[in-house]
């Protein structure tokens, strides 16, 4: 049977190599002796998935996605045109979805995570912008294009669902603003409600269009951070690529950063732990117990999970999970053991 070949996003400034962020793992597979093709990301993103897969060759049979972020829906249509072309994704749009979206791990996850609670939000049609919660802060009305923030009835029954009381922290189901920590990610109080709506509507202001799915709130758990305040804003703002390309820029955040480990699956073995694309120089060694069966009850061929330990080093916990094929790979990890397993298959 042949061996798989990737996908890698094509670089929209010369549709025939692969876009910058992904040459070094292009080339990389290449002296493994795998095998690429490319794709038209924007075009994914557009709807237009027939033409974003049209360099694929026919009949090329099993393959894997190296790339951007892509909503589900997205990724569904992907799926969908490559077996158009007598081609096959190794993961599934619905083991995609369950991978990348914190709904679709939760339940498997949960209690190896910080307990989570999700107001699901409908992208806006037509610009009504619903019941808006605590418009202080000038962020009435959302972002132009965006989704409506949740009501106030909505925050109050998801705040009292996850405790009513305490820390938190505010994301959608794929990602955060965690570079506009105080103003759009943390929660220093549940019970304040007020500052939960600012929060979130903040958050959802900044999403904008890009908002995934829905509004998620977290328990906030104290991890281990960096000791040495690297300076902050000049990386990668996301350690999953975004949706888009905007990466690195943003303003600082927080002197000191949770440290991570992020560990990549291959049907439930863990093929490369390595640091989390915001801490890359302080890897971790995380201990992989607890988190390899539920790996396995994911059932999910290809993931990673973001792991941190508590501060207080009673053990290590599940920041997040997510599809391997989006999740970033900091430069300067060795990527051959992963990428040989990858075409293993
Ligand atoms: N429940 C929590 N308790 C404490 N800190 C948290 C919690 N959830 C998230 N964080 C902090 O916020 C950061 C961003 O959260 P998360 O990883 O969920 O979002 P993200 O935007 O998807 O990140 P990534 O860049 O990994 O894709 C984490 O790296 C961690 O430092
Ligand atoms: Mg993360």
């Amino acid at each position: 049977m042949p061996v798989p070949a990737l996908l890698f996003p094509a670089d929209p400034l010369n549709p025939r190599r692969p876009d910058p962020h992904y040459t070094w793992e292009a080339r990389l597979l290449r002296e493994l002796g795998g095998e690429y093709h490319l794709v038209d990301h924007d075009a994914l993103l557009a709807g237009r998935a027939e033409e974003a897969v049209r360099r694929v060759p026919s009949d090329c049979g099993a393959l894997w996605y190296r790339g951007w972020m892509l909503p589900s829906s997205d990724y569904a249509a992907f799926a969908r045109a490559l077996a158009g072309r007598g081609a096959t994704l190794l993961t599934s749009a619905a083991g995609y979805a369950s991978a990348h979206e914190l709904p679709g791990w939760y339940g498997v996850f949960e209690g190896a995570t910080p307990s989570s609670v999700w107001i699901p939000v409908p992208a806006r049609v037509g610009g009504a912008a619903g019941e808006a919660f605590g418009a202080a802060g000038g962020a009435a009305g959302g972002a132009t294009g965006g989704a409506a923030a949740p009501c106030q009835g909505e925050l109050a029954d998801a705040v009292a669902r996850l405790g009513g009381r305490g820390p938190a922290v505010v994301k959608d189901y794929v990602k955060s603003r965690k570079e506009a920590w105080h103003e759009a990610c943390y929660v220093p109080e549940l019970a304040d409600l007020a500052a939960v709506g600012r929060v979130v509507e903040r958050f959802v202001e900044l999403q904008g269009e890009y908002l995934a799915g829905g509004v998620v709130l977290r328990r906030y758990e104290e991890f281990a951070r960096t000791t040495a305040g690297r300076p902050e804003g000049g990386g990668s703002a996301g350690g999953r690529p975004a949706v888009g390309r905007s990466t690195g820029g943003r303003p600082a955040a927080r002197a000191r950063r949770t440290v991570e480990a992020r560990v990549w699956w291959l049907d439930g073995e863990p093929v490369l732990v390595g640091p989390h694309p915001d801490t890359p120089d302080h890897p971790a060694e995380p201990d992989l117990t607890e988190v390899r069966p539920l790996v396995r009850a994911l059932g999910c061929r290809f993931v990673t999970t973001d792991l941190a330990d508590r501060a207080d080093g009673s053990g290590w916990r599940v920041v997040e999970v997510g599809d391997g094929q989006v999740s970033d790979l900091p430069r300067g990890v060795d990527a051959s053991g992963l990428l040989s397993s990858l075409i293993a298959t």
